[in-house]
């Protein structure tokens, strides 16, 4: 049977924990020098639109690119993660509406085998968006939405007698400083078992103007997503904050090889954050650093995923070399459990 009803149930019981994180990490970031946010704030309900909007701009290369990557490749994906006939788990981490993932789904269903589909995000919108989709394009496919924080709260799998395929695309694997970076890798890849993989999607170096343009579109979409973060500390804690007070920054950092979302301090100003007891003073020029996006090299790949207890088996590019899908298995696999 398919049901969404755990996704929004698990949306009910973990508002509580997720305003306590907010709480937290608005206090800590925005008291520390230089001021920061955690990537995830920027994914309300409206974070999460304006997101797929962006996902749809002609600056923003990386969701088509990624999705033609994937397009040419699902049911070599699918056969290489699971073996005929048996059941296949599909656990995606910030699966966001996971309008990419139905072209996996779709050569899964194809195999008429047992598909269960467990998405993870921090979103309980975006999950249900993802799981009402899916459940109308494919009511075979079972659903297991986790409302979830996968930083913070790793996830655990539990046994599953059959194959487990992991994905991580849109680069999110970028939103994270190295080392964290890893660390998520390291968790989802030592659950995989023999024979199980992880598709990991990710944004590679290119010419700056190129990169900048992705995160600073002419139509301004990216600069509302990346300010609608302040609309959400007054939603959610009672903040004041005018948001025409700040500015959509993007930089690029060649140093770090990443790009920087930040907003802009416009004029001196005082902001109160009720909920977080929280008086703070922006000086003009001042930012808050909302997001980074790293991005990969063919090496700086592989040591990512080689760092983590992963090996790359396939790596699929782009003509341009803008973008890289990669198929991995765990690096000790012939130590992993016999199925
Ligand atoms: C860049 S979007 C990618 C969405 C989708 N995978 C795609 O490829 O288009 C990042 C997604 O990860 C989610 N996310 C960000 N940080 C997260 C975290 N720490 N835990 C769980 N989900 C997170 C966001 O809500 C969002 O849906």
């Amino acid at each position: 049977m398919t049901t969404i009803s755990p996704a929004l149930d698990l949306a009910c019981r973990s508002a509580l924990g997720a305003r306590t994180e907010l709480i937290r990490e608005v206090q800590n970031g925005l008291q520390s020098r230089p001021r920061s946010l955690k990537p995830w704030m920027l994914y309300d309900e409206l974070g999460s639109r304006l997101f797929e909007q962006i996902t749809a701009l002609s600056e923003y290369y990386p969701t088509r690119t990624e999705r033609s990557l994937l397009e040419r490749r699902t049911d070599a994906i699918v056969a290489s993660a699971c073996a005929d006939s048996q059941p296949l788990r599909v656990v995606e981490l910030g699966a966001g509406t996971a309008s990419k993932t139905c072209l996996l789904l779709a050569a899964a269903v194809r195999k008429r085998i047992e598909v269960i589909y467990m998405p993870l995000d921090v979103s309980a919108d975006a999950l249900e968006i993802a799981c009402r989709g899916i459940e109308s394009a494919f009511p075979e496919v079972l659903l297991e939405p986790v409302v979830v924080n996968y930083v913070d709260s790793p996830p655990k799998l539990e046994d599953f007698d059959g194959s487990t395929l992991a994905l991580y695309l849109g680069s999110s694997i970028g939103n994270f400083m190295p080392q964290e970076s890893r660390t998520i890798l390291r968790n989802i890849g030592s659950q995989l078992r023999n024979g199980d993989a992880l598709v990991l999607g990710t944004d590679l170096v290119k010419e700056e103007s190129i990169l900048i343009a992705a995160y600073d579109d002419n139509e301004g979409v990216t600069a509302a997503f990346n300010l609608n973060v302040l609309n959400r500390l007054n939603n959610e804690l009672g903040a004041d904050f005018d948001p025409t007070g700040f500015r959509h920054r993007a930089r690029w950092n060649p140093v770090a090889s990443r790009i920087e979302m930040h907003l802009e301090c416009v004029r001196d100003q005082y902001v109160e954050i009720a909920s977080a007891e929280l008086e703070l003073h922006f000086r003009e020029g001042e930012t808050i650093h909302t997001e980074n996006s790293y991005k990969f090299t063919d090496n700086t790949l592989d040591a990512l995923l080689s760092d983590s207890g992963l090996k790359i088996e396939s790596t699929w590019k782009d003509e341009r070399s803008w973008y890289a899908v990669t198929l991995s298995r765990r690096l000790d696999e012939d130590q992993c459990d016999r199925k």
